[in-house]
């Protein structure tokens, strides 16, 4: 049964109080619209949680959608009431700041609104009995790891307050494990991209595909940021995912936790395969049909020469990997934009 998309204050209670619902919060934004999407193809229930701060209303069409700011003193309370009235099984907590910059910028409003967010979402969980938790975490609790490929081995050291959110999230998910009858799961993403639906497609022009198409249609030049690294081209290596792909991983991750066995909380999400700069921007000259020839610019402060995912564990254990390719990722990018116009 599809509902149609509506909302309500927070005090009200979610319509559905049966079978298979999941919690979405932060559902609205970019990657948790596309899990939205996937549940909701599952014939799965879902409520959107979110304040519509970076997400919109219309991207949550078939869910419920409840406004709410998860860092505000009363959300666990307001949480717990949600998660009771929908008879919630699962929780998927995407809502939070990650921008890098913006983290070391204003560090006290990411050290506050990501970590009093997810507290209270554990909170509720806890008081409303909601048992299994998938987090979204990030290859930035890395940091700059000297390594070929990334295993959640490494110790993760974070290079910024972003980062450094994430991986605390990580322990607080541990935490609440050891302290309630939770079971949780951290999704550590690498370069995420690309659009499953046009209209799911990533507004905020942050990331590097955005940011080349954005430049290109305003008539500008594309910057790479350093060609000096120790890489075939020079320029920096990351592990570009697919947004559908990833998605698909939380709903594998949401599978493994309804599951017997569990012996890892922590899993990489990310392709295995390293795309240089000037690669994706190749890439994305073939999905526009022309040449981009980008200004060469200084390398910008912290970035690692190379981020690959391990992607052994995932695959091992969740039974997961990506099925599309850095083309298919910056053509659907493409697609999503000509469709916006
Ligand atoms: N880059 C350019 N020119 C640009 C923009 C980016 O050369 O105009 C380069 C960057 O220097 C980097 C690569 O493109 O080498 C990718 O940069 P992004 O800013 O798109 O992504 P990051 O790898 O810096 O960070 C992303 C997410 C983080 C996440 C991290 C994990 O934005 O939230 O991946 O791998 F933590």
């Amino acid at each position: 049964m599809r509902m149609m998309a509506g909302s309500r204050s927070a005090c009200e209670p979610a319509r559905y109080a049966d079978a298979m619902t999941t919690l979405v919060i932060g559902g609205a934004g970019y990657i948790g619209s596309h899990v939205v999407r996937l549940l909701l193809e599952k014939g799965e229930r879902v409520v959107v949680i979110d304040d519509l701060s970076t997400g919109f209303r219309e991207r949550t069409t078939g869910a419920e959608l409840v406004e709410l700011d998860v860092t505000r003193p009363d959300a666990a309370e307001k949480l717990a009431f949600q998660m009771k009235a929908s008879g919630a099984n699962a929780v998927i907590h995407f809502a939070a700041h990650k921008q890098v910059g913006e983290s070391v910028a204003k560090p006290e409003m990411y050290w506050h609104d990501n970590v009093a967010g997810l507290a209270h979402v554990l909170e509720a969980c806890a008081t409303a009995g909601v048992r299994d938790v998938v987090f979204s975490s990030s290859a930035a609790v890395y940091g700059m790891p000297d390594v070929d490929l990334v295993t959640e081995d490494l110790t993760p050291q974070p290079i910024n307050p972003y980062g450094a959110t994430k991986y605390v999230g990580e322990w607080m998910l541990a935490d609440a494990e050891r302290a309630h009858d939770l079971r949780t799961v951290a999704l550590r993403y690498f370069n995420v991209a690309g659009a499953g639906w046009p209209e799911l497609a990533d507004t905020l022009v942050m990331n590097l595909v955005p940011i080349v198409l954005d430049a290109l249609e305003q008539g500008k030049t594309p910057i790479v940021f350093g060609n000096d690294y120790n890489t075939p081209d020079g320029t920096c290596i990351r592990d570009y995912v697919h947004v559908l792909d990833l998605a698909d991983a939380h709903i594998a991750a949401l599978e493994y936790l309804r599951g017997e066995e569990r012996p890892h909380r922590v899993f990489n999400v990310g392709t295995g395969t390293g795309s240089s700069v000037l690669e994706v921007i190749e890439a994305i000259g073939r999905a526009l049909g022309q040449e981009i020839t980008p200004t060469i610019g200084e390398r910008r402060p912290g970035d690692p020469a190379r981020l690959i995912c391990s992607t052994d564990r995932i695959r091992e254990t969740l039974g997961w990997s990506s099925t599309k390719t850095l083309d298919d990722i910056v053509r659907s990018a493409v697609e999503a934009r000509r469709a916006a116009q």
